[in-house]
């Protein structure tokens, strides 16, 4: 069986990396990892493939930024070429960002069946670009591999049978089982023993200058009990500059490549943050997370894990770090099957 797989932002390198290490042992697999270049600087795409072990991929279709038309059409342009010269059997596409529903959108039209890895996560947020990255995907796919019961719910609900649907666990979680230990012996010097961990890059948050700055603001309100270590997305800080906001205290600092974000996550006193993964992640790590949006597409970790949802609610932010600070922050546990492997039992369903 020849199977593809596509990537091309920063949180699907952790998703496809076990995967595929889970195919390599299945002898009557012949895989190939397309890189659809959404992701291009050094340390939001090389890095991780050299901390992750995933090998260099086999086509970089070097699509770049753009909007989200432009993207999308710019990786279906260049990704049906791909497909077609290379005649895969099964292509695997991965969480929900534009490279991953211009993959489907291709395959679909091509009559190449497609597995969506992280499928039936719903946000019900149609503002959000992902969701519609989502919900287009999971309707094109022809096996629907689920992180938690909420996604098989979804799924029926929008009318896709049971049986393409495969509660298989989180894939995400299988690279941090796999990599806390290294994680954990990164050298961290000159951390203090308390910080908050922050990242933000959703349009939501950054794009409008109103906004982004009542965020900072918010923040440099934290900085002033606990010390605030703010790795920046290219985005985000390019608004930052635009925008012309101070940062004070804040200290803001390039993105990181996974190992090092990884420790500097598991020893956070709290996380702040908009991104879906680090809600995943610190839920696993039993680290303190509030997350500035109203809704998330992962309420397992709201209801399991350590997730507070804070919106954009600066009072809300000061008084939930003031319950963490005060030893009185919201425990949690771990939900099902985030067990370090997802990624095997996909390779058990795609080949047995
Ligand atoms: C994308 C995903 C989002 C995911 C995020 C993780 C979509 C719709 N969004 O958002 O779901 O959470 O990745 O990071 O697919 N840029 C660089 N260097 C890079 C990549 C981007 O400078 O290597 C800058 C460019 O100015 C670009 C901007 O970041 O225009 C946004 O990049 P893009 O890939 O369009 O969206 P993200 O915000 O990264």
């Amino acid at each position: 069986m020849n199977v593809f797989h596509i990537v091309g932002a920063r949180p699907n390198f952790m998703k496809v990396a076990p995967v595929m290490n889970a195919l390599k042992t299945r002898k009557q697999v012949i895989q190939a990892l397309i890189h659809t270049g959404q992701h291009y600087d050094a340390n939001m795409s090389d890095v991780f493939f050299e901390q992750l072990g995933i090998p260099a991929p086999d086509v970089n279709l070097a699509v770049g930024s753009g909007t989200h038309a432009r993207q999308t059409a710019e990786i279906m342009t260049r990704l049906e070429t791909a497909l077609l010269d290379g005649e895969p059997d099964m292509v695997l596409v991965y969480g929900d960002v534009n490279s991953t529903v211009a993959a489907a959108l291709v395959c679909a039209k091509l009559g190449v069946r497609v597995g969506h890895v992280e499928a039936g996560l719903r946000s019900f947020d149609r503002t959000m670009p992902e969701e519609i990255n989502r919900l287009v995907t999971d309707q094109l796919a022809d096996l629907l591999f689920t992180p938690s019961e909420d996604g098989d719910v979804n799924l029926q609900k929008e009318g896709i049978p049971a049986e393409r649907i495969f509660r298989v666990g989180n894939v995400m979680i299988d690279s941090l089982v796999k990599l806390l230990p290294a994680a954990r012996r990164q050298n961290l010097n000159g951390l203090p023993e308390r910080y908050a961990l922050v990242t933000l890059h959703r349009p939501a948050n950054v794009d409008d200058g109103a906004i982004l700055k009542r965020i900072l603001q918010s923040l440099l309100e934290v900085s002033q009990d606990l010390r605030v270590i703010f790795p920046a997305h290219p985005r985000t800080r390019k608004r930052i500059a635009d925008f012309g906001q101070h940062s004070g205290q804040v200290q803001i600092v390039d993105p990181l490549p996974y190992l090092q974000f990884l420790g500097m996550q598991s020893r956070a006193t709290v996380v702040i943050t908009d991104s879906g993964g680090i809600q995943e992640e610190t839920t696993y790590l039993g680290v303190p997370c509030l997350t500035l949006r109203e809704n998330t597409e992962r309420p397992v970790t709201v209801s399991l894990g350590t997730n507070v949802l804070v919106g954009r609610d600066p009072d809300k932010l000061r008084s939930e770090v003031s319950r963490v600070l005060a030893g009185e922050a919201k425990k949690g546990t771990i939900p099902p099957l985030w067990d370090g492997h997802a990624g095997e039992r996909i390779a058990a369903l795609l080949t047995g």
